[in-house]
């Protein structure tokens, strides 16, 4: 048979399949969400999520000193206060869970670079992301308290805020107040492209933060839309977005692409909790492969637009990329 083309030539072996590989990853461009809680001396693995835990900022050292043993020196932190009410206030209280973690990890492990999820849901009674009127999140009002929550967040040592409540206009709130106190340096991750999603189950199991009424449907993504993840990157670029995020990541992918070629800021996509609950379970049964399954969809993320990817599984793609040159 005479072709001129085979694709084959170029799978031929390893070196070659690696010499013109499309994708690449580095451990630069993972980031691992972690959970701190108040309280003190206690490590807590979450059951939906085995293998992920929450700490008291006493203890979290020891997450952070595995994360920068593999080379992982990025993390976003979600904090579980104690005290929950309708306002959230341990969200931007001076000595709230965050707050300390933050002061901790800037004493203790200056290189790992600090950003922090900013929502209200973790902090408020009822579990919605913001202040409630009529039984509804109200939109103008919650833009007070999250400005206030990345600012103090900003002082106590952010180096990056990601808000993750869906409010319209957060980033052009969060922006003008960060410049305000002088933090105009500090670039904002705004998950611009978050839809309402199943995903979080596990999440919201480690966080206690499911709403106590309804459901996020009202500021959270409706999941058949393409076109609205385009019109709230925009927005959001146009109110100051630094990162546009996509959340979650697996079943969004589209989106990823969508974005990605339709932007000119860096895309972070989001490996969300349900994703990472899944294959555990799945391989927990020997059912499949984990590393090569997390490994396979984080090159997705990536191959997809992605620059970033937030990932529970950090850590251990961290390890597979050390091992990657042999093979
Ligand atoms: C807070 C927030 C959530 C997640 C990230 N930030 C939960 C939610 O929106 O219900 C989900 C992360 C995950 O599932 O891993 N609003």
């Amino acid at each position: 048979m005479k072709l001129r083309q085979r694709p084959r030539r170029l799978r031929g072996n390893e070196v070659l399949r690696k010499m013109v590989r499309e994708t690449r990853i580095s451990r630069e461009s993972l980031v691992y969400p972690m959970f701190v809680m108040d309280g003190a001396d206690k490590v807590e693995e979450i059951a939906s999520l085995p293998g992920q835990y929450r700490y008291t900022v006493d203890r979290m050292g020891e997450e952070i000193s595995r994360l920068e043993s593999v080379g992982i020196n990025k993390v976003m932190l979600f904090g579980i206060p104690e005290v929950k009410d309708e306002i959230g206030s341990q969200a931007y209280a001076q000595d709230g869970v965050i707050q300390r973690a933050l002061e901790y990890l800037k004493e203790e492990h200056p290189y790992m670079y600090r950003i922090t999820d900013v929502c209200m849901c973790e902090y408020t009674s009822h579990g919605h992301c913001g202040v409630l009127k009529d039984n509804d999140v109200d939109n103008d009002e919650t833009l007070k308290l999250l400005a206030r929550t990345a600012v103090s967040h900003v002082k106590a040592g952010a180096q990056m805020v990601a808000p993750s409540d869906m409010m319209d206009g957060r980033i052009a709130a969060i922006r003008e107040a960060l410049d305000e106190e002088g933090f105009a340096e500090v670039p904002i991750m705004s998950y611009s492209v978050k839809y309402a999603s199943a995903f979080y189950g596990p999440f919201r199991d480690a966080a206690g933060s499911a709403p106590a009424f309804g459901n996020r449907k009202s500021y959270q993504m409706d999941y058949h839309n393409r076109r609205e993840a385009l019109k709230e990157a925009m927005l959001d670029v146009s109110e100051g977005a630094d990162i546009i995020m996509v959340k979650p990541a697996m079943s969004y992918l589209d989106l990823v692409r969508e974005i990605h070629d339709n932007t000119n800021i860096p895309i972070a996509a989001y490996s969300v909790s349900g994703e990472y609950a899944m294959v555990k379970a799945a391989a927990q049964r020997g059912w499949i492969n984990e590393t090569e399954v997390v490994y396979e969809m984080a090159a997705s993320a990536f191959r997809a637009g992605a620059d970033i990817y937030i990932t529970y599984y950090a850590k251990e793609i961290a390890e597979y990329l050390k091992g990657e040159w042999i093979g």
